[in-house]
């Protein structure tokens, strides 16, 4: 019947009648016209979900500048397409990723008006659906709205984060980077063997973590925990990159059965069952009236009733100091193991200045650092590349750098009149003197700052006391490509770790694998 009718009704001829003609039928004048609205229709009605439509908030205040399209994730290296549209559209510019509009930050001053000056308004976070949502479940400090319980979490671990409190385990951070040098030394059989550093980094920020969180430690590099702590901690970077997951952005989504939701929940799960036996494991032995080092978890089981603390509430607390400071502090470590071996001058001056200050009778300790300026610099500069790598993707802000020395230089001297801790520079008044912006801002700032500076400083400098830095001539050390989505760590690498005189062997030789007591 159709085709009858485009047969039968011609609407125009497309030349004069004495040359060829090409006649259209109207019909299909008509369906096409039709089709085209319902194309613009179509579009129209898609499109708040793949454009910028608004410039504009409900006040009628005019919302920053920034890309027309609307993003569900953002490519590989999220950083690098951020700091391009900074240099677009300015320090301050927003991006709509699906129906969440982002502010991004990249000027020290309006940071810190925002953050610090009225953190009152600005320091609850997004209820991302990943990480919050589903793994977390609003809770582990880091999940939590700013409100009553966020405080009360926050005040819970900072008995355990406060410089005083780290005094109390001073001694265990001190050990576990005695234990970090010895078993590079050992398993690189002194330099021959070359070695993947991430294992041994990641094992002594675990250590740490598990000690401050548990009392414990593991007792020696195969112990399976390492391996499954690591993997929770890996899955949980993998799963909460802050750019990376469409199902965050695309609310319909979170309904539908995925592989990224289903590894969400699992994840979840996993993390009550590892760290809620581990719990338990604790609480047998006060109730069985064993010793137990004071630790998160033995301060959380005796105040559990007072602080009407949740089963939940517990194991996510618990996990808190694993999930937030092994990937980040072992990352650090192995950013510059990394970045040492190209610049053989920054790891000479370095080891100078601690045969100078230290000698050779004795690693470097805490007490040690005020007279290191350069070590203490060296630090500082891995920390600022780490931040324009990983934390680049959370804000683009950048301090006032020396003008002689270029930002993407790996160049400690920018830091060498700066005598202040990360903590006491994150407080100065005039924002633009502030080293860098690691660890946050404002009411969230970390506040495990004090211990990862504490532990960034025993690693590094006995690193640096201990070790000559070799590359592979056939394996080069990728500084541009990085792990993924996290961003957190260099892709995996070896390099030969040669002691750099017969001393280290007898520096080392009290310090043998310890297990304090296991779960
Ligand atoms: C070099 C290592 C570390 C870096 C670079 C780092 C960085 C950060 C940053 C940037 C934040 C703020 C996120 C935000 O604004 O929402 C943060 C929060 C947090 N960090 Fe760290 N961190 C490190 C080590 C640690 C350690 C060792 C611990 C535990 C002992 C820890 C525990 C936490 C917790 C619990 C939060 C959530 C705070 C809140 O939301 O109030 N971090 N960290």
């Amino acid at each position: 019947m159709i085709s009858n009718l485009h047969v039968r009704i011609f609407s125009a001829t497309l030349s004069p009648t004495n040359k060829p003609t090409i006649q259209i039928p109207l019909l299909v004048i008509a369906q096409y016209i039709i089709g085209l609205c319902a194309l613009a229709l179509g579009l129209w009605i898609l499109s708040p979900i793949v454009l910028r439509r608004l410039t504009t908030d409900a006040d009628g205040n005019q919302i920053p500048p920034g890309p027309i399209n609307r993003y569900f994730f953002l490519r590989k290296y999220p950083e690098r397409v951020l700091q391009t549209w900074a240099a677009k559209y300015g320090s301050l510019f927003s991006i709509w990723m699906g129906t969440q509009l982002f502010v991004v930050i990249s000027d020290p001053h309006v940071a810190r008006d925002l953050l610090v000056t009225n953190g009152a308004v600005f320091s609850s976070r997004k209820r991302y659906y990943m990480k919050n949502q589903t793994i977390l479940r609003g809770r582990a400090i880091t999940a939590s709205d700013y409100g009553e319980t966020w405080r009360q979490h926050r005040k819970l671990a900072m008995q355990l984060l406060t410089p005083k409190a780290m005094e109390g385990y001073a001694d265990s951070l001190d050990y576990e980077a005695h234990i970090m040098i010895r078993t590079l030394k050992d398993d690189g059989h002194s330099g021959k063997v070359p070695l993947n550093p991430h294992h041994y980094a990641g094992r002594f920020a675990l250590n740490n973590m598990l000690f401050i969180s548990f009392g414990i430690r593991t007792g020696n590099t195969e112990d399976p925990l390492i391996a499954r702590a690591l993997e929770l901690a890996m899955e949980f970077m993998d799963l909460t990159g802050p750019w990376s997951n469409h199902i965050d952005f695309f609310e319909p989504l979170q309904l539908i059965p995925s592989a990224m939701r289903t590894r969400g929940r699992k994840l979840h799960e996993d993390l009550i069952e590892v760290y809620g036996s581990m719990i338990l494991r604790v609480k047998a032995r006060l109730d069985a009236g064993e010793y137990v080092p004071d630790c998160l978890v033995k301060t959380l089981i005796q105040d559990q009733e007072k602080e009407e603390l949740d089963w939940e509430d517990l194991c996510m607390l618990s996990a808190v100091f694993t999930l937030g400071g092994v990937h980040s502090t072992s990352g650090i470590i192995q950013w510059f193991l990394a970045l040492i071996p190209s610049h053989p001058e920054v790891a000479l001056q370095a080891q100078e200045e601690l045969d100078r200050v230290v000698g050779r009778d004795r690693l470097p300790t805490a007490e040690d650092e005020p007279n290191l300026p350069y070590v203490r610099s060296v630090i500082k500069e891995v920390r600022r590349i780490y931040q324009r790598k990983a934390r680049l993707n959370a804000s683009g802000v950048e301090q006032q750098l020396k003008p002689h020395i270029p930002r993407w230089a790996f160049n400690p001297d920018r830091y060498l009149n700066d005598e202040l801790s990360c903590a006491e520079s994150a407080k100065l008044s005039d924002v633009m003197d502030r080293d860098h912006w690691t660890f946050g801002a404002g009411r969230r700032i970390c506040p495990g700052i004090h211990v990862a500076e504490r532990e960034l400083w025993l690693a590094i400098s006995q690193l640096l006391w201990s070790f000559h830095f070799h590359s592979l001539p056939d394996e080069p050390i990728s500084l541009k490509e990085y792990e993924g989505l996290s961003g957190r760590t260099p892709l995996p690498f070896r390099l030969g770790l040669e002691p750099r005189d017969g001393r280290l062997e007898s520096v080392l030789k009290g310090d043998q694998e310890l297990t304090y007591w296991s779960l």
